[in-house]
């Protein structure tokens, strides 16, 4: 797969991300309920239903940022580990912030991590999920051969990314919204974070592509399922 940094300059390294995404933590979740006019949560609770938590089980939340995905898991399933990594410190501490207002205890650790060097043993979770934080790694099929490592085997991946509509007419109304996205972001002090937001997501591979970087890695029964009219997609991988 040619997808090195110098292919793409929307593939940006950790530290890149990490200034990135310290700067725009503050107003993060307003800025994406905003854009997602709302719909992420939908998002979130389809993604984790697919990753069907159960309980006992050890997951990992790869580029976790404010958590949201992580308390999700808390949500659908009791009982469950959860490790939240990120490059960025300040998307971290609001994940904290928000783990403290809902009392989790040690359901989940919130630590900063690079997907594509991951400080874990092989085979310690039971699944691992990414949301909207896939399409920023700088070198992706290096990330998944590190999600395959740390799975157990028969453990689910399951990732969440914005991707772009294929249906034309969808298309047409989606190629109207996106110029606002920037804006949005920008009224909510996120500079230029959400120009880049637009101009990785359509740097980003069709689905058939990713759901093929999934197999090349090593993962079997890998499935992609869009939701909100191809807007985002779920894809998803067994060990
Ligand atoms: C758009 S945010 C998504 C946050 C959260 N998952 C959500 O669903 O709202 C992307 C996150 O991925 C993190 N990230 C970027 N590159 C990363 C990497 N190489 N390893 C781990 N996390 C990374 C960023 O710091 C950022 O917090």
């Amino acid at each position: 797969m040619s997808e090195q940094k110098s292919d793409r300059d929307t593939l940006i390294s950790a530290d890149e991300n990490r200034a990135m995404f310290d700067r725009i933590a503050k107003n993060y979740d307003a800025a994406n309920r905003a854009i997602s006019m709302g719909m992420d949560r939908l998002w979130r609770r389809e993604t984790i239903a697919l990753l069907r938590p159960f309980r006992g089980g050890r997951y990992l939340d790869i580029g976790t940022g404010t958590g949201d995905l992580a308390f999700e898991i808390l949500d659908q399933s009791a009982n469950v580990l959860i490790d939240g990594i990120d490059p960025s410190g300040q998307m971290l501490e609001i994940a904290r912030g928000k783990a403290a207002g809902r009392g989790v205890g040690d359901a989940v650790s919130f630590f900063p991590a690079d997907a594509l060097d991951l400080p874990m043993e092989s085979e310690t979770y039971d699944g691992i999920v990414s949301g909207f934080c896939f399409r920023n790694i700088e070198c992706r099929q290096k990330a998944l051969g590190e999600m395959l490592r740390v799975l157990k085997p028969g453990g689910m991946l399951v990732i969440l990314e914005a991707t772009r509509p294929e249906n034309p007419l969808v298309r047409l109304g989606y190629n109207l919204y996106t110029p606002l996205v920037p804006i949005i972001g920008r009224i909510l002090g996120g500079g230029s974070a959400y120009k880049y937001l637009v101009d990785s997501i359509g740097d980003f591979p069709q689905p058939g592509t990713v759901t093929d970087m999934f197999s090349a890695a090593g993962f079997s029964s890998v499935q992609f399922k869009p939701l909100t009219f191809g807007t985002v997609c779920i894809f998803s991988g067994k060990k």
